[in-house]
């Protein structure tokens, strides 16, 4: 479980483990595009700007995964308390 900044949207949400942060931005009433739902197609991705994506992903290169700056929100999560997305 862990938090998410939308900072766009100016909303804190609560994502619990029994959740995907997709569905709780979903809920909550941010749009987010979508289609797979399970970290292949890429049209999820999503701009992070705070925090340590957990990546579960099979989009990203190695390298993006490194830097942290985008994340597919539909299966990854967060290593830390707290996510800062651009959504
Ligand atoms: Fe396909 Fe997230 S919806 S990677």
């Amino acid at each position: 479980p862990f938090d998410v900044i939308c900072r766009a949207s100016g909303k804190r949400l609560h994502v619990p483990a029994d959740m995907s942060l997709l569905q709780v931005l979903r809920q909550a009433g941010i749009k987010v595009e979508s289609s797979c739902r399970d970290g292949v197609c890429g049209t999820c991705e999503t701009r992070v700007l705070a925090g340590t994506p957990d990546h579960r992903d099979s989009v990203l290169s190695a390298e993006e995964r490194e830097e942290g700056d985008y994340m597919m929100v539909c299966v990854s999560r967060a290593c830390g308390d707290v996510l800062e997305l651009d959504i």
